[in-house]
């Protein structure tokens, strides 16, 4: 049977357990992430590669837990302080994001354990939430990050939607596996089943794919799965992580911002920084909050 091809195929999984369990573990990276089973640091790790390389967020996400090793310390912190430390990650809406969940935490007294409650905090959608569920709590929730979604279409041979790639997550799920399983699955993608031209002869789910690496990739464009990014050099994204930068190291006046910042539209960038509530305007000074 070919899984996933049709909607009726999706009532069984294809996604052999037992072939991606034994080639994954063995392989599975030892990742200070993985060495940990605190809710607040999988969080923080999951959050940091969300869209930052394995290879980056590494040093970052130690650095940060000593700072921050609990959510109580990062909510008594200053947001300027948690942006200090995300510094070279990009995409500080996230750090922004984690303190205030962080706040909600250290408010609440408990981390949550459920899907809805992990789902209530700032900044976490349905993959970080489940993947909070499967590395920390190490419960039976399917996650689905780019990874993952690329080789769910690839075995079905077509794009899925974003309903399909999660049904196909959660039949495929071996129940009490759920660390493990979601971990290699990741590693699979990250390593054999990868964007551009796959290592579908070591791959253990060669019987079962109907992809097989010719002809159109399925996975390009089905959900979940990220397109490449966009050019960094010349972007607005550059422009705000130089004036970031800047103000980690201290208050910068406005008008030498659009010197730091080497962008036409530094003006527009910096009010949506404020209105962000990643930069603070004092008076003639440009500050982290
Ligand atoms: N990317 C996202 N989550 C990850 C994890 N737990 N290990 C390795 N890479 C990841």
């Amino acid at each position: 049977m070919t899984w996933g091809c049709e909607p009726e195929c999706l009532t069984q999984s294809q996604v052999s357990e037992v072939a991606v369990l034994a080639w994954g573990v063995p392989r599975l990276r030892d990742l200070p992430w993985r060495r940990t089973r605190d809710p607040w640091a999988v969080l923080v790790s999951e959050v940091m590669l969300q869209q930052t390389q394995v290879a980056r967020v590494v040093p970052k996400y130690l650095a940060f837990m000593e700072a921050f090793p609990t959510p109580a310390e990062c909510a008594a912190a200053p947001l300027g302080d948690v942006l200090r430390s995300w510094q070279g990650l990009g995409y500080p809406r996230r750090a922004r994001n984690l303190h205030a969940a962080a706040t909600e935490v250290a408010a609440r007294g408990t981390f949550p354990e459920s899907l809805p409650d992990l789902l209530a905090l700032p900044g976490v959608g349905q993959y970080t939430a489940r993947a909070v569920l499967a590395f920390a709590f190490e419960a039976d929730a399917a996650v689905v990050d780019t990874n993952i979604a690329r080789v769910y279409a690839r075995v079905a041979g077509r794009s899925l939607t974003a309903k399909e790639v999660q049904a196909a997550a959660d039949l495929a799920l071996p129940s009490g596996d759920g660390w493990a399983w979601n971990q290699c699955l990741m590693e699979l993608g990250a390593t054999l089943c990868r964007p551009g031209v796959p290592a579908c002869d070591e791959c253990p789910l060669q019987r079962e794919c109907a992809w097989h690496g010719v002809g159109p990739d399925p996975a390009i464009g089905s959900s979940g799965v990220s397109r490449p990014q966009a050019r960094f050099e010349g972007s607005e994204r550059q422009a705000r992580g130089r004036l970031m930068k800047a103000l980690s190291n201290g208050a910068v006046r406005l008008t030498d911002a659009p010197d730091v910042m080497r962008h036409a539209a530094a003006p527009q960038l910096i009010d949506a920084l404020c209105r962000e509530g990643l930069v603070r305007l004092e008076g003639e000074w440009l500050l982290l909050p």
